[in-house]
């Protein structure tokens, strides 16, 4: 059994909210989760019924294969750190990472080695005998996470810990969360709503829509091989372009057939295509790098009417038929108002417009 289990998690809050339904996943011991989805889809809820602040309405959480759904939360092992700075303003960062050791009624000597193990590994050392007020937000938050980490919890739970922080910041510490990650090999979850953050720290990241579970899958996975339209369109900066196309069978290729081109299509989808979808419409998803501009192989021509410079590379919108679609080029010197031809490689990925699912 998997170190974490839920099992037809559900919660209904009492205004009749149904925040989670039917949530189902398993986490091995020492894997780094990322819970990732739009405002509302019910991320803290989860979190909050792990830890137990909040009631599960039905279904139950496995812990190393006790239920813990009927625990106080100070009995589950587990600590949580919020978006809100969890530190206490009236104790020494020293005494706040002591806090719960001295609770667990450890003796003082061992208190001082841990406070000391877990200050050197979330990089506080320095500012042991501060008050909180007087530490930037980043270094609150560290101080939040040495704090969490002390008592090597059972499960380390994050509730959007970094979104406090200014855009620099956010990144310098997810650095550092993925650091202590591999230091201590704490099972984690991770809650956010900015795709590169859960993208950059899981092992696995579980997206979330209106309180289910769209995809569970790695990095890699949720981005190149999205399951759903919602994941195409809610992964990756900018997200996929959506193209409507006909399928169609001529002299033995498929071809897939749109008001303004014709993809001759040879990715992996074929025998399905071919088997199910000939004559229908269906969506072609292709991923802002995957098309290609002034190369042999080009599909229609465009102009590219606005660029926005991203250093290494650019973003182009450009419009087919009046919709508008954007590229990431490397071409950094391509002028605004230039007529692109465009093409697009055998990456991109279908889907079934009824059921919005990938076609495989
Ligand atoms: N205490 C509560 N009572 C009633 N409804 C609630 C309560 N807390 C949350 N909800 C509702 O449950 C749903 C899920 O909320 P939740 O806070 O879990 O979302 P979230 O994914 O964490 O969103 P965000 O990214 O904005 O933090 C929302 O519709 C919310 O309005
Ligand atoms: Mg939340």
């Amino acid at each position: 059994m998997a170190y974490l289990t839920f099992k037809h998690v559900k919660k209904i809050y009492n205004n009749k909210v149904e925040a989670v339904k039917d949530f189902n996943l398993e986490i091995e011991k020492g894997e780094f989760i990322a819970f990732l989805g739009p405002s509302g889809c019910g991320k803290t809820t989860t979190l909050r019924m792990i830890a137990g602040l909040e009631s599960v309405t039905s279904g139950d959480i496995i812990l190393e294969d006790k239920s813990i759904i009927g625990l106080e939360p100070k009995d589950r092992g587990i600590s949580m750190i919020f978006q809100s700075y969890a530190v206490w303003p009236h104790m020494s960062v020293y005494d706040n990472v002591a806090y719960a050791l001295k609770l667990q009624k450890k003796s003082k000597e061992e208190i001082e080695q841990i406070v000391n193990e877990v200050a050197e590994i979330a990089d506080i050392k320095d500012y042991l005998k501060r008050y909180p007020s007087q530490l930037s937000g980043g270094q609150r938050q560290r101080v939040a996470v040495a704090r969490a980490i002390a008592v090597k919890p059972k499960l380390f739970l994050m509730d959007e810990p970094l979104s406090n922080l200014d855009a620099k910041l956010r990144v310098a510490m997810r650095t550092d969360l993925k650091r202590i990650h591999h230091e201590l090999k704490s099972t984690s979850i991770f809650v956010t709503h900015d795709q590169s953050e859960a993208l950059s720290l899981a092992d696995r990241i579980v997206v979330m829509n209106q309180g289910l579970i769209e995809q569970i899958g790695t990095p890699n996975e949720i981005y190149h091989d999205s399951d759903t339209m919602f994941i195409a369109k809610f992964i990756g900066s900018p997200p996929a372009n959506f193209f409507e196309v006909t399928v169609t069978e001529v002299d033995g290729r498929m071809i897939l057939i749109h008001d303004m081109f014709k993809f001759p299509y040879e990715g992996s989808a074929l025998k399905t295509l071919s088997e199910g979808y000939l004559g229908k419409k269906i969506i072609l998803s292709v991923r802002p790098e995957q098309i290609t501009i002034n190369q042999k192989h080009a599909l229609f021509e465009t102009v590219a009417s606005i660029i926005e410079p991203q250093g290494s590379h650019i973003i182009i919108n450009a419009a087919l038929n009046h919709e508008p679609f954007k590229i990431v080029s490397d071409l950094i010197d391509l002028k605004e108002q230039s007529v692109i031809r465009v093409g697009f490689t055998n990456q991109v990925a279908l889907f079934d417009p009824n059921t919005e699912r990938r076609i495989r």
